[in-house]
């Protein structure tokens, strides 16, 4: 097993890149946006939604003094100096204006989950390598001191082989109620999809294992008629929630190892849970900026909370990053030196397989089958 580890840059002294984003809402203003404004080389200077009152705030907020605004993506994707697009869309377009930003020459940060459905997912990949452009899905999890530290742990044997994995990602009473997370065509799925997405891609990474040998899921309807009034955003309208409220799935991999994948916007069940992996020689639990380490030494059991220090990961030594910030400067850094981002889009299309499987086996109620 081997993880490739970026060392130190001086990253200051790197080139201007000029940035597009694409779908100026709640992901661009919470996250891509503030992160890239404070990469200075880097330059946003243009700007597209539908809606053209967010890319014109956008481009006051964020922009350089000339930034544009577009309500019609193919027409930022046409500003020959634009290097890199972010697609910060619905997930039902993440492939559509990928593939074509990527067409055009752009390297892409879009993102998750991947696409909509598996079939997209695996049309980004195939345009990515195409074309030859960078392709990479916001998984800021990834990005995490935590897990940065975890998968190095891991990968140095520090659990033995992994075999065992839980990964919950569940919300009590939390329905986004903004956008279009409750519309099925546009969303392609509920919580599993939506935030099960992150807890599969961080599973994954940690456990550096992407050869899925077959998923079986179950996915529920259950709540939104009972639960309308104590929703954490807002009241639910049942007639729109569209996609399920609940979701697990079950994944076995082709060297035997399992990992149990749990995801809900509505449960009876205490919101949280931590993402846990099981090896021969010891576990850990994945608890917000620590790592639990439940291990047995000289006969004793014992469990170690390890706080790994922020400006202790390999790149950008002696920053203290959110995981955000993170993100964006090791992504634009990756595309200035030519290095494989964090993220791979072949690894990210496992994540939207292993998703579409859930949905289709509790469809179907058989388990999928991988090649
Ligand atoms: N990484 C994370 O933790 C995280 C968190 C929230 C959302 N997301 C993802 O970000 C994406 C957007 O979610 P959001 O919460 O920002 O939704 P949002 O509805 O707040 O924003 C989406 C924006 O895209 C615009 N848009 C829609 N279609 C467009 C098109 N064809 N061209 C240009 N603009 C278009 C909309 O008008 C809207 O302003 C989703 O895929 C979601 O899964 C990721």
């Amino acid at each position: 097993m081997s993880i490739e580890i970026i060392t130190e840059t001086k990253y200051e002294d790197m080139r201007e890149i000029k940035v597009g984003i694409i779908g100026c809402g709640g992901i661009a203003n919470g996250k891509h946006m503030p992160a890239l404004k404070r990469l200075p080389n880097v330059k946003m200077v243009a700007f597209c939604d539908i809606i053209p009152e967010r890319a014109e705030a956008a481009r006051r907020d964020y922009g350089t003094p000339d930034a544009v605004v577009y309500t019609d993506y193919r027409d930022l994707l046409k500003i020959p100096d634009i290097e890199v697009v972010h697609v910060l869309t619905p997930n039902k377009s993440h492939a559509e204006i990928s593939i074509a930003a990527l067409e055009a020459g752009k390297h892409v940060m879009c993102e998750k989950p991947m696409a909509a459905s598996s079939a997209e997912a695996h049309a980004m990949v195939e345009a990515a390598r195409r074309t030859g452009k960078k392709l990479t899905i916001g998984y800021q999890t990834r990005s995490t001191t935590a897990y940065q530290f975890a998968r190095k742990f891991i990968a140095g044997g520090g659990i033995g082989e992994v075999y065992y994995a839980k990964a919950p990602a569940v919300r009590r009473r939390g329905v986004p109620l903004w956008g279009v997370f409750l519309d099925k065509e546009q969303q392609g799925g509920g919580p599993m999809i939506d935030i099960g997405t992150h807890s599969i891609d961080a599973c994954l990474y940690l456990m550096n294992n992407y050869d899925v040998a077959s998923v079986t899921g179950v996915t529920f309807r259950k709540l939104p008629e009972i639960a309308r009034f104590s929703n954490e955003w807002g009241i639910i309208n049942p007639d729109e929630f569209e996609v399920e409220d609940a979701a697990m799935g079950f994944v076995k991999f082709k060297n035997g190892a399992a990992l149990y994948v749990e995801a809900s916007w509505l449960l009876n069940i205490e919101s949280g849970g931590h993402l846990t992996l099981c090896g021969t020689l010891g576990g850990i639990e994945m608890r917000g900026d620590t790592v639990r380490v439940n291990g047995e030494k000289d006969g004793a059991l014992f469990t170690q909370d390890i706080r790994p220090n922020s400006t202790s990961r390999d790149h950008f030594k002696g920053e203290n990053l959110t995981p955000e910030q993170y993100e964006a400067k090791q992504w634009i850094y990756s595309v200035i030196n030519d290095l494989p981002p964090l993220v791979k889009p072949e690894e990210a299309c496992v994540v939207s397989d292993i998703i579409e499987s859930i949905y289709k086996s509790a469809e179907t109620g058989k388990t999928i089958y991988f090649d």
